[in-house]
């Protein structure tokens, strides 16, 4: 009797010890937390940046609603993952049915200036300008911010595991959500996989648009496909001057772009160069949203630009030098010498006229299309991780 009660009690410890070990708050335990989010064991890995721990929480904070004012909206509200991180609305609806100056656009790691303004100069000085934006998520007072995730239960530990401390303030969200972001690269794309066998995955129609692309349509001369397939357009370099252009949408822009910033008549209707990749996916186009389709973009640049004293002489009609190389006409047309075509050097030049036949313009589409890369609907590691799927 006695050595059953013994064993008896020891199951009943055993026991108590092995619930006990398993009701040890994490995490990933989400009844410890009402609606916390749900995360595995072992952070997901975020190769582009070091701190896998810090990109959790950077995804965490992207998809909380605590960081808007009324709970009502996260940053994931504008950038969902099932569109490709934009919304695919002309201009997003924020806070109090607020709605955005410009379109949202998808979310893509570029190394330079962000914003089709380029008013943040990189992923990480970006984070906070939507948080406290009063149409997006109106929260102006960041210490206010931080006060309020310090209350809630699930950040500590996120917080622990990534800086190895639990105070919270807003470098260590800037950074945390910089981690995050910088690892949206989506580029395993048809084009990528090309550049490796030659090409021969392409269809014929492809391949013409891929000859247009980087010949006579001059796309390539401004969106840049980098080596790694980000096509970011950073090889210009870093100051926004360099890799901004005005493309001849309108006569007179009412957003100016970089010009509302620098004030300076020949940035007006200047705007970065958008990614290209998966661009089949982020309708509607531009910085107004204008085009619905990549079909009206195409026929844009075929027979729509605009004269604005701004539009970059890539987009001219050059005559002699439609075939020059970039250096050669900069050569020819930068008269005064300062690196770069003014809109004086550039007037008496109109806008081009691609002529593109209807094959052609299809092959250009068909082109843009194989830098789609559909694994960005569905990769775990960006998803929502307070309702996972
Ligand atoms: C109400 C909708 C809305 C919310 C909420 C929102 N954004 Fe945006 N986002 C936009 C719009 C519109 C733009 C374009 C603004 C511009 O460039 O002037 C943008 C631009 C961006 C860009 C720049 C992309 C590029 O390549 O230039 C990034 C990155 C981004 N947002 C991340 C975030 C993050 C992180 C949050 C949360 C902290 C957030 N957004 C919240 C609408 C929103
Ligand atoms: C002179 C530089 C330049 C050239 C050349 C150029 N683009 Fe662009 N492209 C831009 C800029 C800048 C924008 C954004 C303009 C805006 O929103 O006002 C843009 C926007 C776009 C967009 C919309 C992307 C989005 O997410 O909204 C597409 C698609 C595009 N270009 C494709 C092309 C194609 C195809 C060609 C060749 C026929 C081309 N571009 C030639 C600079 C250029």
């Amino acid at each position: 009797m006695k050595i059953k009660i013994t064993v008896f009690s020891f199951l009943i410890v055993a026991f108590l010890i092995t619930v006990s070990c398993h009701k040890k708050p994490t995490i990933h335990d989400n009844e410890n937390y009402s609606g916390g989010p749900i995360l595995p064991d072992e952070p997901y890995d975020y190769p582009r940046t070091g701190n896998d721990h810090a990109a959790t929480l950077g995804r965490v904070l992207f998809y909380d609603k605590n960081l808007s004012l009324n709970n009502t909206i996260a940053c994931a509200g504008c950038h969902q993952q099932s569109k490709a991180f934009c919304d695919n609305q002309q201009f997003s609806t924020g806070l109090q049915d607020k709605v955005t100056g410009r379109n949202s656009p998808g979310i893509f790691a570029r190394d330079g200036k962000v914003f089709w303004d380029g008013r943040a100069n990189n992923m990480f000085d970006l984070v906070l300008r939507p948080i406290k934006n009063h149409v997006e998520m109106k929260f102006e007072n960041i210490d206010a911010l931080t006060q309020k995730i310090s209350q809630i239960g699930y950040y500590k530990e996120l917080f622990e595991k990534a800086y190895g401390t639990d105070a919270i303030d807003s470098n260590k969200i800037k950074n945390a959500m910089g981690n995050f972001l910088m690892n949206f690269t989506f580029s395993n794309n048809k084009f990528n996989t090309g550049k490796i066998n030659s090409f021969q995955n392409f269809t014929a129609s492809e391949t013409l648009g891929k000859e247009i692309f980087f010949g006579k349509g001059k796309c390539s001369q401004c969106h840049k496909v980098n080596d790694d397939g980000t096509g970011t357009g950073t090889g210009y370099g870093s100051t926004v001057q360099t890799f901004s252009f005005n493309i001849g949408l309108e006569h007179v822009y009412k957003d100016k772009g970089i010009g509302e910033i620098t004030k300076d008549e020949y940035d007006y209707g200047k705007f970065i160069i958008p990614v290209l990749l998966n661009v089949e996916y982020t309708a509607p186009y531009m910085h107004d949203g204008r085009f619905k389709t990549l079909e009206e973009v195409v026929e844009h640049y075929n027979s729509q630009l605009k004269n604005h004293a701004n539009l970059d002489f890539r987009l001219r009609d050059l005559g002699a030098l439609n075939n020059a190389t970039e250096t050669e006409v900069l050569n020819q047309l930068d008269v005064n010498k300062n690196g770069k075509v003014d809109p004086p050097e550039m007037a008496a030049y109109p806008p081009a006229q691609l002529g593109l036949t209807v094959g052609e313009k299809k092959a250009l589409v068909d082109f843009l299309k194989t830098l789609s890369d559909p694994t960005i609907f569905t990769e775990k590691k960006f998803s929502d991780p307070f309702n996972p799927y």
